[in-house]
């Protein structure tokens, strides 16, 4: 079967400003399924933001195509949420205004009541209410702005959600705790998240599976390891889960050394990313059981 999303042989070449060409990546294909939470996970310049903004529209690869639902990506839609680094708010609107702009773009028959409603119970999720709604993003700490950008994007319930170092402007204290919302608001929907992060824990908290990014140029998507931690999980509670320190210590392997060792072209094609599962709690994946259904509980 045909994943919800798939990457299919994406290249991408820029001139190198030397004249010459430099290759970000070469024949990527990976997949992603429907209400999959996968991150991305490589050392800055391999392609991330590259294959993000590939996936979100915004730019066109050398080759290669994207597909959603069968239908190859081409250009921005509201299909295809996207939250950056830098927040991207409208400065002139308020925190409210930000996000029922949105939703009244997507839901147009909607009252302006229920998309107020709608756009107050997202932010709600996010730890948002009262006076705060009425300010505008310069009157809003990084962290209330980062939450808002949350809140607008999944209040508009775009098929597939993209994140692209969300948390990367943000102190640790204030992370850690928009993490365990956005953890809450995605085990609320059915939301497809991809997200690109360099922080191994955080990948670790979020993630159903982190794809592992070699070094460029010629940068490739060498694994695909499952988060064998059960949900719902805190970031104090995935610590004491026996396979946190075995993939733990695999992904710190891989982006200490592995990510330069496998980094250049492969001769021969771009092989598939390696499928990665560690378990030492002895549970063998049942081939003839049918897939037990993705634990969303919320988070306590
Ligand atoms: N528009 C562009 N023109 C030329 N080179 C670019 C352009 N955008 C990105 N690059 C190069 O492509 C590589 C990957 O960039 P990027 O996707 O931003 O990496 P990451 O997000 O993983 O840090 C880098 O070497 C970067 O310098
Ligand atoms: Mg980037």
């Amino acid at each position: 079967m045909k994943s919800f999303l798939s990457v299919e042989n994406l290249t991408q070449r820029y001139p190198d400003g030397a004249g010459g060409t430099l290759t970000v990546f070469e024949d990527a294909s990976f997949g992603i399924e429907k209400g999959e939470f996968v991150v991305i996970l490589g050392h800055s310049g391999c392609g991330k933001s590259t294959i993000m903004n590939i996936l979100a529209g915004l730019s066109d690869p050398s080759s290669g195509v994207v597909k959603m639902d069968g239908y190859a990506v081409s250009g921005p839609s509201l299909d295809r949420g996207v939250v950056f680094q830098n927040y991207s708010l409208l400065p002139w609107l308020s925190a409210l205004a930000n996000v029922t702009f949105g939703v009244q773009a997507r839901y147009r028959d909607w009252s302006r009541a229920r998309v107020v409603e709608e756009s107050k119970k997202y932010l709600a999720m996010v730890g948002l209410e009262g006076d705060v709604l009425n300010r505008k993003p310069a009157q809003l700490s990084g962290g209330m702005r980062q939450r808002v950008s949350i809140a607008r994007a999944f209040a508009n319930h775009p098929k597939l959600l993209l994140l692209d170092e969300p948390f990367g402007a943000l102190d640790a204290l204030t992370r850690g705790t928009i993490q365990d919302e956005l953890l809450k608001i995605w085990a609320g929907t059915e939301q497809t998240v991809f997200m690109i992060t360099h922080d191994i824990d955080e990948a670790i908290l979020l993630a159903d599976r982190i794809l592992l990014m070699t070094n460029g140029p010629f940068a490739r998507v060498a694994e695909s390891v499952e988060i064998t931690i059960p949900r719902p999980r805190t970031r104090t509670g995935i610590v004491d889960h026996p396979n946190y320190y075995a993939i733990r210590n695999h992904l710190v392997h891989f982006l200490g050394q592995r990510s330069r060792d496998l980094a250049g072209r492969v001769e021969g094609g771009t092989p598939p990313p390696e499928t990665v599962r560690l378990d030492v709690t002895g549970g063998e994946p049942d081939a003839e059981a049918e897939p037990a259904p993705r634990l969303r509980a919320v988070n306590h």
